[in-house]
């Protein structure tokens, strides 16, 4: 096991009605003039942003507004929103929505205290040493980044989507997470998020790292359970406990509970994060391509692990077979998981395009990721185009 630190401040504040108590727990980390913001309606027409406001109202906080913040969010909102913050002179930053309305309250968070142009900290220019605080009123469970250290911003000016960790910086001080919120998901949604918390636990189970069992265990848990929860909620949308147990593994799969101890890998965000970038895709939908692609690539330079995810996550019955056999089972019956939630595996299929660009994929990852790419295999850039053919 490797030497670590882990810091997870934020205060959850799970259940139902529970985003009654948003201006309490504001109020409690130091919020007077607040900047509220969210995305393109939904929690105006399910009514939680009136709540929101309500319980701001009380305790005799103040706020503005920043709206229609878009998936894979942009970093045009983020300056807009500084200038708001500093006109205003707000003191915390308050996102009702998911992970692309957190992610741009984060980046102003730390845009805010900053003199100079606050891309700094996403092109790796400069490390921010200030942030406002921020709190999040949770709708999608997905990204994670109600619980996550980090931020992911696409910059306009050549669509440059990156993905920053500060978590001394960006970790939220608090989250409300009711899973009520979460019944007027459409189901492509939920089943992204699905896809997308499975995801941020294959980034650090895929380890070389030895004599983590503990957190291997923790991993293995929390992939079926959400596997089998994801089949609940496909029968019954409604299901409470089903969603509740969505909700909070999305939150344990990206806080870095999952991780401790470990190098991780990031092959397959890093991958996936061009295919958003370049197609506005939802991130999830890209990972349900990029992963099988991914797995299959590196099981034959590297197959322990990936048999294992087969064995123990996937169910897949070992006795009598070669580790080749289990591991095509296991990616297999990984694909199939992903149809049976409505989600494709094919990169044409995901992006309407019969030719998707491989060249200006590879191109963008070189120029934001450098020459390797990943911990578990390390891959050059002609092996991450290799993985994009894989997927086509
Ligand atoms: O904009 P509105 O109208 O609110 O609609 C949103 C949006 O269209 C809708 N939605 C959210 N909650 C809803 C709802 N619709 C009905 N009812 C609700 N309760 O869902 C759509 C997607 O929202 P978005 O915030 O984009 O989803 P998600 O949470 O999946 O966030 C995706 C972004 O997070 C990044 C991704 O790359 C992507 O940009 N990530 C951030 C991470 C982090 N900060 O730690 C880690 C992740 O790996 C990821 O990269
Ligand atoms: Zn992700």
């Amino acid at each position: 096991m490797e030497n670590f630190v882990f810091y997870s401040p934020t205060e959850f504040v799970f259940g139902r009605d529970t985003q009654s108590q948003t201006g309490e727990l504001v109020k409690r980390y130091g919020g007077r003039r607040v900047l509220v913001v969210y995305g393109g309606g939904s929690v105006v027409r399910s009514g939680l942003l009136d709540t929101v406001k309500a319980s701001l109202d009380a305790e005799g906080i103040t706020y503005c507004e920043l709206s229609g913040i878009r998936p894979n969010p942009t970093d045009d909102r983020v300056y807009e929103g500084i200038e708001i913050a500093r006109k205003e002179g707000v003191d915390f930053i308050l996102a009702v929505g998911g992970g692309s309305v957190i992610d741009t309250a984060k980046g102003i968070a730390i845009g805010v205290p900053y003199d100079g142009d606050f891309w700094d900290f996403y092109s790796k220019k400069g490390v921010p040493t200030a942030s406002l605080p921020v709190g999040v009123v949770l709708t999608i469970p997905a990204a994670g980044s109600e619980g996550s250290g980090n931020s992911v911003i696409t910059k306009l000016d050549g669509m440059h989507k990156i993905s920053v960790r500060y978590p001394m910086m960006l970790r939220p001080r608090f989250a409300v997470m009711n899973p009520e919120l979460t019944y007027t998901l459409p189901w492509f949604q939920t089943a992204c998020g699905i896809v997308d918390m499975i995801c941020h636990i294959q980034e650090r189970y895929f380890s070389n790292t030895t004599g983590v069992d503990l957190t291997d265990g923790i991993a293995e848990t929390i992939m079926r359970n959400v596997m089998q929860n994801a089949l609940r909620l496909k029968e019954n949308p409604n299901d409470y406990d089903a969603r509740a147990n969505v909700m909070w593994a999305g939150t344990l799969a990206h806080n870095g509970l999952c991780g401790n101890g470990k190098v991780e890998d990031w092959s397959s965000h890093r991958l996936e994060h061009e295919i958003s970038a370049l197609y506005d895709v939802a991130h999830g939908a890209g990972l349900a391509v990029m992963v099988p692609a991914w797995m299959t690539f590196v099981a034959k330079k590297n197959p322990h692990k990936v048999r294992e995810f087969a064995v123990k996550v996937m169910g897949i019955e070992a006795e009598g077979k070669s580790d080749e056999m289990v591991i095509a089972e296991g990616i297999e019956a990984l694909k199939a998981f992903y149809h049976s939630i409505d989600l494709t595996t094919s990169m044409r299929e995901l992006t309407g395009v019969e030719n998707p660009d491989i060249e200006a994929l590879v191109k963008s990852l070189n120029g934001n990721m450098g020459d390797t790419l990943g911990f578990y295999v390390p891959l050059s850039m002609e092996d991450c185009a290799e993985i994009y053919r894989l997927a086509l």
